[in-house]
């Protein structure tokens, strides 16, 4: 949608535009202006002729129509004779544009794409520094999920959310909404009173009196980390720096499952430099949230399927942690870069990990990583474009093409550098990697660069890590490093000798953790007969797991051999949670069990109610559903 002009730029260019106060209108910055934003494909948004600085809102949230009421006043700046802004919209209904004197501004609303939304283009006149926009969302809004209060943990209130990666940020604020583009905002909230509300931002601990909030996020962000949510919730500290949110009823099971958070904060700060965003906080929502997390800046929203009692899934956390760097404060320029976001985050997680448990546990985690890849590589074809860590998402809806190749290949590719150049060298780099280019977005040529200057600096390295291929080419390239958990290596054993005739109940798993157990059922050969499951099931009583990850791999096995004995705990599990994740492989499961589709469509049909627009949109499609079903 806007023409490219970021991969001519020289780098040293980014260093100097840093902050908003350093934007004058000289002449020369201007031109300047004119050039800084890459072309995005999935905004409308055109940033060179005029782009949004700082974002005050104010927000009236309607629980019974289902609709946010708002006022999104925007300073703006503006290239030499602009005459328009233009803001990505998506079924927002707009009232009445003004400028900062109160004037009406002419406004138009462009053609509707159902990704995309509508081009909300506003007329400006010669002086406008700011532009406000009266709007109402749509009960449709894809960023928002309402939610009953039978679909809460405490069943007494409703409660709100938004998800606004990677382009859903336009269903509840007009806004430019594309990676590149950084504002800081306010915001005024109105709820109903018994009710907290949280944004992305400086956040109250306690409920106010009359349902009042005011917010403020002093550090510039991008629009798809704006985030809000409202309910019945509750704080519980962890740290000085570190808390949890969350209903009444799972406050104490939060707090105790994440009680490692200021550890992990401290063990990010000592690899890759301070953080920068004061507080550390995170919020467990409902299980209908469709991912295990979002990392919105101070308060990283999570799902509570990681809440296991032992924390065993903790890593989450670290990697949303993580995200405060990698993503957060370097920003992919738009989403065919999104490894530069998710591949570093994966490798500084891992880090986080291996200060905080040891080697042996993150090894554990990486092996998992690599099935993971090589399963998503076999299942995409060796051959396709989205294996390619620089993706092309021209003209889809980048939700399609964000796929475990940005993570994984991601990380495997840093690995496979810190192996190469050794893990001082390595480190040192991406500490300065991330202070040098904090609050600024990367593309990832420009990360080339930087690597090819400063680290791949000879013909032997360069050979050795073959960065073309990793990046441009299709598959996962020869260098691939390998990973050997010897922890794994035990369950492989334990799961040979099952398979070789020893009871389950006397295989020596006692020590053993959520992610060897996870290896144990990956390892296990597909076709299964009801007596061996009912055998495991006896002996490790998985069908009654409280943990959400091996109750996912252990359905893999009951589904597809017709283990019928826990079909009632795989209907009560895809009625609950709507993480994504976990519902793709289990519908698919359920669908190559069936392939008329008729029982997982059953069970479709008294669980979508439940789900987030991001999960059903995808479920939709793999189970042919349509408006007529529902
Ligand atoms: N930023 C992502 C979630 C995301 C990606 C939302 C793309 C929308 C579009 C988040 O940091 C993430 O990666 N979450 C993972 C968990 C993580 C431990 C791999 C998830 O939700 O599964
Ligand atoms: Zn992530």
């Amino acid at each position: 949608m806007r023409k490219l002009l970021f991969g001519l730029l020289p780098l040293a260019f980014f260093a100097c535009t840093s902050s908003s106060e350093e934007t004058s209108e000289t002449a020369d910055q201007t031109m300047t202006q004119e050039q800084k934003y890459a072309e995005d494909a999935h905004s409308y948004s055109e940033p060179n002729s005029a782009v949004v600085k700082h974002l005050d809102l104010d927000l009236y949230v309607n629980f019974e129509i289902k609709k946010i009421k708002g006022i999104a006043t925007y300073k703006i700046e503006t290239s030499e004779g602009a005459t328009q802004i233009v803001f990505d919209t998506w079924k927002l209904d707009v009232g009445m544009v003004k400028d900062g004197q109160g004037n009406e501004l002419e406004f138009e609303m462009g053609e509707y794409d159902p990704t995309f939304g509508s081009p909300l283009i506003v007329n400006l006149g010669e002086n406008t520094k700011e532009v406000s926009i009266t709007y109402m969302t749509n009960p449709e809004a894809k960023a928002l999920q309402w939610l009953s209060p039978e679909q809460t943990a405490g069943k007494a209130m409703p409660f709100l959310f938004t998800q606004s990666q990677a382009i859903l940020a336009r269903s509840w604020v007009p806004c430019q909404d594309s990676p590149g583009i950084r504002f800081t905002y306010t915001a005024n909230v109105q709820v109903s009173k018994g009710m907290l509300a949280l944004m992305s931002a400086v956040n109250p601990q306690e409920k106010s009196e009359d349902g009042k909030y005011r917010f403020t996020m002093e550090q510039p962000i991008p629009s798809y980390l704006m985030a809000m949510a409202v309910g019945d919730i509750e704080f519980a500290p962890i740290g000085d720096r570190t808390g949890v949110y969350a209903e009444p009823s799972m406050l104490e099971a939060s707090a105790y499952e994440f009680d490692e958070m200021d550890e992990m904060l401290v063990a990010a700060e000592e690899l890759y430099g301070a953080y920068v965003w004061e507080r550390y906080d995170l919020i467990v929502l409902p299980p209908s949230f469709p991912f295990g997390g979002m990392e919105n800046p101070r308060l990283t929203f999570c799902t509570p399927t990681i809440i296991a009692g032992d924390r065993s899934l903790t890593a989450l956390v670290a990697h949303e942690l993580a995200h405060s760097w990698s993503g957060n404060l370097v920003t992919n320029a738009t989403w065919d870069d999104f490894w530069l976001n998710e591949g570093f985050t994966v490798y500084f997680e891992r880090r986080i990990m291996e200060a905080v448990y040891g080697r042996e546990y993150s090894e554990m985690l990486a092996e998992l990583g690599m099935q993971d890849v090589k399963g998503t590589v076999d299942r995409l074809g060796h051959e396709h474009g989205d294996t390619h860590l620089k993706l092309d998402l021209d003209g889809r809806d980048p939700d399609e093409g964000l796929t475990d190749i940005a993570y994984e290949k991601g990380y495997f590719f840093l690995r496979t550098i810190e192996e190469a150049v050794g893990r001082e060298k390595f480190d040192a780099f991406l500490k300065g990697y991330f202070n040098e280019n904090a609050f600024e977005v990367m593309d990832t040529e420009g990360f080339l660069t930087i690597l090819n200057e400063k680290l791949l600096v000879t013909e032997e390295l360069q050979n050795a890590v073959n960065v073309k291929a990793w990046v441009y080419g299709p598959g996962l390239p020869e260098s691939f490093p390998d990973v050997n958990s010897s922890r794994f290596d035990a369950v492989e054993s334990a799961a040979e000798k099952w398979i070789g005739g020893t009871p389950a109940d006397e295989l020596n798993t006692a020590e053993w953790t959520t992610h060897e157990w996870l290896h144990f059922l990956r390892n296990l050969p597909n076709e299964l007969n009801t007596e061996k499951l009912a055998e495991l099931d006896n002996a490790f009583g998985f069908t009654n797991s409280g943990n959400n990850e091996i109750l996912a791999a252990w359905f893999q096995h009951t589904i597809r051999n017709g283990y019928t004995a826990a079909d009632p705990a795989v209907e009560a599990f895809l009625i609950s949670v709507g993480r994504r994740k976990f519902l793709t492989p289990t519908y698919e499961a359920l669908i190559e069990a069936d392939p008329s589709k008729e029982k997982a469509r059953a069970i479709y049909a008294k669980a979508r109610p439940n789900y987030h627009a991001v999960s059903t949109g995808t479920m939709d499609a793999l189970l042919d559903w349509n408006s007529e079903n529902s």
